[in-house]
């Protein structure tokens, strides 16, 4: 049985959707779209791993909706985030929230996500081709060290 799950909002070019299905392959580790999934229950989760893009300098919003709203969310956590500049400020505001909300955070794991947002556009994007096999490879070695901890 799993005890990992992460929920996740990935919007833009499902970059962190990407990142997610291929560190979690063949590890026991659940995956739950909240933009998509209802009546999601995590009793029987230890551990939960919140991730998302960046928007704005922030997670999603459908992420601080969920821990706003809901009760049931195991205590231990993790995040994971893309960003079109791949900076930790956003990382570690979140961080902040969570430490707030009284949540123990084991871990965080970031890496660039291809953005053509806004002017971006124009030029063809940045961060063009991330997340890429290193992000990929960089993620699965976190992902092991948060089941190591479970
Ligand atoms: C509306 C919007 C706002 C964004 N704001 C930021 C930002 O403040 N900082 C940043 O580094 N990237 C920003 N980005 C880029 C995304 O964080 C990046 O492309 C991310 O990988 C998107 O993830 P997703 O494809 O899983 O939604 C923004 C993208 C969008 C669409």
């Amino acid at each position: 049985m799993n005890n990992i799950v992460i929920l996740y909002a990935s919007i833009h070019h499902k970059n962190t959707e990407k990142l997610l299905k291929e560190i979690v392959k063949d590890k026991p580790v659940d995956l739950i779209d909240l933009l998509h999934e209802k009546n999601i229950d995590l009793s029987k989760y230890k551990v939960v791993g919140f991730a998302s893009g960046i928007y704005y300098s922030k997670l999603h919003k459908s992420i601080y909706n969920y821990i706003e709203e809901n009760e049931d969310i195991p205590k231990k956590s993790f995040l994971v985030y893309t960003s079109g500049g791949g900076g930790k400020k956003p990382g570690d505001k979140f961080i902040g929230y969570l430490k707030e909300k009284d949540f123990e955070v084991l871990g965080a794991y970031k890496c660039k996500g291809y953005d053509t947002f806004g002017p971006f556009k124009y030029i063809g994007g940045i961060a063009k081709g991330h997340p890429n096999e290193k992000d990929m490879e960089k993620g699965k070695a976190f992902i092991e060290e948060i089941i190591s901890m479970v």
